[in-house]
């Protein structure tokens, strides 16, 4: 079957990166001309920590959308050692707070604040789960003597299954998952665990981190795994599952601080997140199944309306820009200087 045009209801991004000042600036309009609304990470510097910071956060986005955009950023806090359940429920009173994001202190970009132990979110995961209120877990063990390679997987055995056992009726949403392991997991726990996939996991082994050469762009957390793991993604987003939904974790840095003796984790995909998405489902003739994915599981999973807009997506060759300037510097989008077959129409 050889699908040109696939017209959806518009999607929405259940886990983005959109940092702040300039940055912000530069790369919020990309987000905002394909969905309608995002799950927006806390990990700034300093962190989104309180509903306070989320308010004020959020008047900064809204302040940056191009004129005329509709978008809802729908905002997370950071969890961490102090984190009280007081602060919790004043989060969910506030309706702009949709979310908890924890980081294990240590795991990745910006998480220097992150949980130090479980065991000190337990009052604050039974506020969660009497309210409803869904844990956004970025799921690797920060263990230094677990293999890169294995740290979601062992963070599974270690904490996700004792977590769920202890919180039955939790809300999870299992981040940006990456292995077999989790897609096992996710596909036989009850209906409370949910996970997003990212475009860069549904198209890229971790050969791509080794093309020729070390190459920064192909590097984020969790970090790209074999191709077996890549298929079983792929099987996961296009099985009409609603377990499995749209979080592109587009996490943009500066071309310096990736390309670096110690690069910073984080791809940014957000300039074509819908574009990658339908070549990753066209690739295996899943096409068809990208509206579930894309635009109602996850809506359906935080208990918001589907969104009632539509957009068009085009068999059309195009090529991404090599570059996209952020003040002086710039961001190395993914497919950079690549052409691609989708294409977003209008
Ligand atoms: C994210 C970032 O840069 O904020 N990086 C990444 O590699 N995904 C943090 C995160 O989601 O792990
Ligand atoms: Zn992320």
């Amino acid at each position: 079957m050889n699908i040109n045009t696939l017209t959806l209801t518009r999607p929405d991004d259940w886990h983005v990166h959109l940092r702040d000042g300039e940055m912000l600036a530069a790369v919020l309009p990309d987000t905002a001309r394909q969905f309608a609304r995002a799950i927006v990470m806390p990990n700034l510097k300093p962190p989104v920590r309180t509903t306070d910071d989320a308010r004020a956060y959020r008047t900064r986005i809204l302040a940056a959308l191009p004129a005329g955009s509709v978008f809802e950023p729908l905002m997370t806090l950071y969890l961490t050692d102090q984190t009280t359940s007081t602060e919790i429920r004043a989060a969910h009173a506030s309706g702009v707070v949709y979310a908890v994001k924890y980081y294990p202190a240590g795991a990745t970009t910006h998480s220097e604040l992150g949980l130090t132990d479980l065991a000190h979110a337990y009052p604050v995961f039974s506020v969660m789960q009497e309210l409803g209120m869904p844990l956004l877990i970025h799921g690797e063990v920060t263990d230094p003597t677990v293999d890169i390679f294995d740290r979601e997987a062992v963070f599974i055995e270690r904490h996700l299954i004792p977590l769920m056992r202890d919180f039955p009726a939790l809300k999870i949403v299992l981040e940006h998952i990456t292995t077999q392991q989790a897609v096992d997991c996710v596909r036989h726990a009850p209906k409370n665990l949910a996970a997003t996939i990212t475009p860069h996991h549904l198209l890229y082994n971790r050969n791509a981190l080794f093309q020729g050469g070390i190459r920064p762009h192909y590097y984020c957390l969790p970090i790209l795994k074999r191709e077996r793991h890549r298929l079983a993604l792929l099987a996961a987003a296009t099985s009409g599952n609603p377990k499995f939904f749209l979080g592109t974790d587009s996490a943009p840095h500066r071309q310096h601080d990736k390309q670096s003796t110690c690069g910073c984790a984080g791809m940014y995909s957000a300039h074509a997140a819908m574009e990658l998405y339908a070549e990753a489902f066209d690739s295996v003739d899943a096409l068809p199944s990208l509206e579930g994915f894309a635009s109602h599981f996850g809506a359906d999973f935080y208990g918001l309306p589907r969104n009632t807009a539509s957009m068009t997506l085009i068999r059309e060759p195009h090529t991404i820009p090599a570059d996209i300037t952020v003040g002086t510097d710039k961001i190395i989008p993914m497919c950079a200087g690549e052409t691609i077959a989708w294409k977003i129409q209008g």
